[in-house]
């Protein structure tokens, strides 16, 4: 007899009635990943410390007959992720799944940066990861109905690059930490995973799509699949991490590169 439910597989990545919050959805990816979660059927609640660009998003969500939630703040400050899950719960009753989306980089040569502006991008993309990471689970677990927590990771986390100490090491950071919050958080049965991308369009990057420039010609090198990402290059693996479908997988870090390889 063949183990496979039909109503398991038509409804695997639904997620329906499941609370969603989104951080840096003010940014190219996570604005991408909290409509695809909207798409799913999550109720979702979209945070970022720019409330000028989640009022936007919000009025860009309702022209697509999609509705959000959205609270500003600061996810490395523990007062302000306080703040924003306990709107997300209190607002929409529960909170279900987390996606880590924001992130920040100023690379610079280590003999020229300032040990302030190193630390300023390991709060940015490691201690904001812990704190916003911790704060969900604690209600997740209060819930006793499990969880799902995905952190927006990079290729740079295995690669370290001239001018990325401080991102390189949060990331790599980042990768470690999935794996020791997937052991505390397993007997709760809240899963945790990262994303690993590699280059992908957003307003920073833009400036690498040039097909004519050498820093494209030299990406194509290393790049099997032949071309950069876009979005939507990945919010598939968001969703898959997302939903029942990927229940049995944890500690994870998934690259999503196109098969990029080398430094
Ligand atoms: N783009 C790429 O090629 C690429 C490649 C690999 C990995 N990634 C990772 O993918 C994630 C999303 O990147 P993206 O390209 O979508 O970036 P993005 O468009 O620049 O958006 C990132 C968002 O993060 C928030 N943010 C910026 N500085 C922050 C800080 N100091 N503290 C907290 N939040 C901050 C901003 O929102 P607010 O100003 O509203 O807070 C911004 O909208 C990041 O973790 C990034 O490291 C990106």
């Amino acid at each position: 007899m063949i183990k496979v439910e039909k109503s398991f597989v038509e409804q695997m990545f639904s997620l329906k009635d499941k609370v969603a919050l989104v951080t840096g959805a003010t940014g190219a990816l996570g604005g991408a990943v909290a409509k695809a979660f909207a798409y799913q059927g999550a109720k979702v609640v979209l945070t970022g410390r720019n409330l000028g660009k989640l009022q936007e998003i919000k009025a860009e969500f309702a022209l697509d007959s999609l509705g959000c939630e959205i609270i500003s703040g600061d996810p490395a400050i523990e007062s302000d992720a306080s703040k924003i899950i306990e709107y997300a719960a209190s607002k929409l009753g529960r909170l279900d799944i987390l996606a880590v989306c924001h992130g920040y980089n100023k690379p610079k040569d280590i003999l020229e940066q300032s040990v302030e502006e190193w630390q300023t991008i390991m709060d940015a993309d490691l201690k904001s990861v812990y704190v916003i990471s911790k704060l969900s689970a604690s209600q997740m677990v209060k819930q006793k109905s499990g969880g799902k927590i995905i952190i927006t990771s990079s290729a740079r986390s295995k690669m370290g690059m001239k001018g990325y100490t401080g991102y390189c090491a949060s990331k790599g950071g980042c990768d470690l930490m999935v794996q020791s919050m997937a052991s505390d958080l397993a007997p709760h049965g809240i899963t945790v995973n990262s994303v690993n991308p590699t280059v992908f369009r957003s307003d920073l990057t833009e400036w690498m799509f040039d097909k004519e420039s050498a820093v494209y010609q030299n990406f194509l090198k290393r790049l099997p699949i032949g071309r950069l990402g876009e979005v939507e290059d990945f919010v598939g693996l968001f969703s898959f991490l997302a939903s029942k479908a990927s229940d049995f997988l944890t500690a994870g870090n998934y690259d999503a590169t196109g098969g990029y390889w080398g430094n």
